[in-house]
């Protein structure tokens, strides 16, 4: 199953708002549909905003003001302007031209994922990784069953992408490896990536899995039993400073202070040479609303403001490695 594809000249995507609920797929034929669909997490995740951009600019019939404000819907995943700009590159040529460099785009998605499973999963498994930034407990190679227990955050799986994820893939290889002990996945507030998409797709493989606090998780870290924090990319400046989910900034240090690897997954085009370190990247503010409700449902008090960041950046002293589809970069 796909999570975004070209379907009967649309885009169609699964609705991950409905998830973990009802897995529905939205028809999407005009680029004022796609905007909304991209701002309000219909569909999300770096790589797979990197397709729907794409895809939006065969929707936007060369219109350039559709095409800047596709662009623009959310700005910290550099893959959506990426897309955007790699499909836009050919609308000189026609209709037909961009959607060929569209459907390029998911194809070297679907390969990109599958590659960087095998290689997060190989050095992962290799005795390579080392221990983290502090030593403190044995390398991963060393657990007796060899079996590895992985923390993650937000939704790096496939429907973060096209077909297979990114992080998220690492762990699926590891568990058609069977090397693959559990996934602790952090429920990933406010929007709950994590419980609702993660714990989905977990189950959907048959993947030993557990939902974690997301204040929980440093914690869990420290008191020992996870053998790598795995997580996504949304942007990486050229220096390696990686912006992502949320709490991955508390998983960083909470993993470097208990010596444990901090794995960056993420496909080539999310790294932004064009924005030096971190302190470069945008990071979405998302409202006070999310923050105050809970599913709907108002959680503080009536007048209570919240902020909301949709991101952080780890600064690349607390990355371990970064595993990408044709590379692993070391600090
Ligand atoms: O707000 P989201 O759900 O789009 O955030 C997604 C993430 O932070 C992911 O970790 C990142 O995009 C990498 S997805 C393979």
């Amino acid at each position: 199953m796909r999570t975004i594809d070209w379907v009967d000249d649309a885009v169609e995507l699964i609705d991950q708002t409905r998830l973990p609920d009802e897995c529905v797929r939205l028809r999407i034929t005009t680029v004022d549909e796609l905007i909304d669909a991209i701002r309000r997490l219909a569909v999300r995740g770096a790589p797979a905003l990197g397709v729907a951009g794409a895809l939006g600019v065969v929707l936007s019939d060369g219109n350039r003001d559709a095409v800047a404000r596709l662009r623009a819907a959310r700005p910290t995943a550099v893959n959506l302007a990426w897309g955007v700009d790699q499909a836009a590159a050919w609308l000189p040529q026609g209709r037909r031209a961009v959607l060929e460099a569209a459907l390029r785009i998911r194809d070297e998605d679907i390969a990109a994922c599958l590659a960087m499973g095998e290689q997060g999963a190989d050095l992962l498994t290799s005795g390579l990784l080392g221990s983290g930034v502090r030593a403190s407990v044995p390398p991963v190679q060393d657990r007796p069953d060899g079996r590895l227990r992985i923390m993650t955050i937000c939704n790096t799986g496939g429907l973060a992408a096209v077909e297979r994820g990114t992080a998220l893939g690492v762990a699926q290889t590891l568990h058609e490896r069977g090397r693959l002990a559990e996934v602790l996945a952090l429920e990933t507030r406010p929007l709950l990536q994590g419980a609702r998409l993660t714990a989905w797709e977990l189950a959907r493989m048959g993947a030993p899995h557990r939902l974690v606090a997301d204040g929980a998780g440093p914690y869990l870290l420290a008191r020992g039993g996870v053998d790598a924090v795995l997580v996504g990319a949304d942007r990486i400046a050229a220096n390696g400073d990686t912006a992502n989910k949320i709490g991955t900034y508390a998983l960083a240090l909470g993993a470097a202070r208990a010596g444990v690897p901090f794995v960056v997954v993420a496909p080539e085009t999310t790294i932004d040479f064009a924005t030096p370190t971190g302190a470069g990247i945008e990071i979405e503010d998302r409202g006070a609303e999310e923050i105050v409700t809970l599913r709907g449902t108002r959680v503080a008090p009536e007048g209570t403001d919240a902020v909301n960041p949709a991101f952080d950046v780890t600064p690349h002293d607390l990355i371990t490695a970064i595993v990408t589809d044709k590379r692993v970069i070391r600090p």
